[in-house]
């Protein structure tokens, strides 16, 4: 109903099936200057979430987000074993060309990547889930892609409940969003982002859409210079993707009520415990399925 009254993707990117907003690979094309050096990026995070994993003994883990694979590559050379999955062969693509550059060593030789939906996940890869992954991650805002299409959010429960099926008992679920509350409240992103700080990045124009007096969708135009060295007259690459505006306490209930009441769940401000942090970028949750 929304992309009848607002275009919410890049022009060429299919709107039925799956909702793919890489479809066009215009984005997937560029990702790798969207998110900038990616040991730079990875760092920010890297020791909060090897450091956490490990606390918990974890060892196998389920990205379902892989997208180009950031966030799998770096645990492969952390060395935990990983599951990859994504709904955009576009996204995968990439992934898929690290794996074979890097396939003399072991952990990628072992690298599984596949093609799956967050909607029928538990069935994708029934295959591969045996008693369930040590973690699943889910972060650089992708859980938002989805979208609300029945308004009622059916559709994301579905998915948080494919995610949790996933998790062996006494696992964990890291998912993450942008700080949405924040973006509603100033039609604007908070200055700081803890993944995406590309010397590359030119622009990102956020549109915030209401729907009978809801905000429903949130996009960002991405204006992205292809080479540094011409500043004057850079190649320009941009592509838009859409999100779904999380609030903080509606996704938290949600998580809640997925993962079963009494279900140690933690929420992180850009990495940092909440009191420590004013106004994050982003929230991590943390669930510990129960035994
Ligand atoms: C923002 S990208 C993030 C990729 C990676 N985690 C990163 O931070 O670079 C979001 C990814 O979520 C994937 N995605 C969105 N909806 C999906 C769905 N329903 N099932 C599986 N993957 C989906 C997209 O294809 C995309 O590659």
């Amino acid at each position: 109903m929304d992309s009848t009254v607002f275009r919410t993707r890049s022009h060429g990117t299919p709107a039925e099936g799956v909702k793919d907003q890489y479809a066009d690979g215009r984005a997937a094309k560029v990702w790798e200057f969207f998110i900038g050096d990616i040991k730079q990026r990875t760092q920010n995070y890297r020791d909060f979430l090897v450091g956490l994993l490990r606390q918990k003994g974890c060892r196998r883990i389920l990205d379902v987000a892989c997208g180009t694979g950031v966030d799998s590559v770096m645990l492969l050379e952390e060395g935990f074993e990983v599951v990859s999955i994504d709904a955009s062969d576009k996204m995968l693509k990439y992934a898929l060309k690290s794996r074979w550059n890097r396939r003399k060593e072991p952990a990628f030789d072992n690298w599984v990547i596949e093609e799956a939906n967050w909607l029928t996940l538990a069935n994708d890869i029934s295959h591969l889930i045996g008693e369930g992954f040590d973690a699943v991650i889910c972060l650089g805002n992708s859980f938002a892609h989805m979208p609300d299409t029945f308004d009622d959010q059916r559709e994301q429960r579905q998915a948080l409940a494919n995610f949790e099926r996933c998790v062996r008992p006494g696992g964990l679920l890291l998912i993450d969003h942008r700080n949405y509350d924040y973006i509603i409240n100033t039609g604007q992103a908070p200055p700081k982002c803890i993944y995406y700080n590309s010397n590359h990045m030119l622009n990102i124009k956020t549109s915030v859409l209401y729907v009978s007096g809801k905000p429903r969708i949130v996009t960002m135009d991405y204006m992205i210079a292809l080479d540094e060295e011409n500043k004057d007259d850079p190649d320009i690459s941009e592509f838009r993707l859409s999100y779904y505006p999380h609030r903080l306490t509606v996704f938290r209930d949600m998580l809640t009520e997925t993962f079963s009441h009494g279900t140690k769940h933690t929420i992180y401000g850009d990495f940092k415990p909440l009191d420590e942090i004013k106004e994050p970028g982003f929230y991590i949750h943390v669930l510990e399925k129960k035994f």
